[in-house]
């Protein structure tokens, strides 16, 4: 009776012990995202000047600015409109005293973040039935 018990004890905890050594042994878990040091310092200033509280990464963010996940690869944006807008300011976003090095790094940690994927990764198409379409855009940039 108690050595049945006993048994199952056994199985249940070996079981948990396969299943934790699996988890936490596959290379997802040990795969970490480098940041190279120019970026790291941009990602410091973003910090520091509280680009988050009205600006989004992944759509996460404040909200009193545009969301900025894609906004190096965007056709008409880029590094040089980057610095425009850190130069001069628009509407509630001040004007911030940069360096060009330190425009340089916020721009490398925009280039980095613009790397991992997009946001939003799809497009919503109207088709004339009045059905909205999703088209989603696939990230073959990180797919390596
Ligand atoms: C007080 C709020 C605020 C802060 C802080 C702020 N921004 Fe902005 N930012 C805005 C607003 C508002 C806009 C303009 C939105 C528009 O065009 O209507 C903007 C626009 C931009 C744009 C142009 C985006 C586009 O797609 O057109 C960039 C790039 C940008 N900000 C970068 C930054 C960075 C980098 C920082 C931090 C160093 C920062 N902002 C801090 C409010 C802010």
């Amino acid at each position: 009776m108690f050595l049945r018990y006993r048994i199952i004890i056994i199985v249940l905890i070996t079981l948990f012990a396969v299943y934790n050594i699996c988890i936490y042994s596959t290379k997802e878990s040990s795969t970490f995202i480098k940041l190279s040091s120019q970026a790291v310092s941009g990602q410091q200033l973003w910090q520091e000047n509280n680009c988050w509280s009205c600006h989004q990464i992944y759509g996460l963010g404040g909200y009193l600015g545009p969301d900025l996940t894609n906004v190096i690869s965007h056709p008409s944006k880029g590094s040089q409109y980057v610095k425009a807008f850190l130069n001069s300011g628009i509407k509630s976003m001040p004007k911030f005293n940069f360096s060009e090095e330190e425009k340089n790094a916020i721009v490398s940690y925009l280039k980095h973040i613009d790397s991992t994927g997009y946001y939003p990764n799809y497009n919503a198409v109207f088709k004339p039935t009045g059905w909205v379409e999703l088209k989603y855009k696939y990230n073959d940039r990180n797919e390596k």
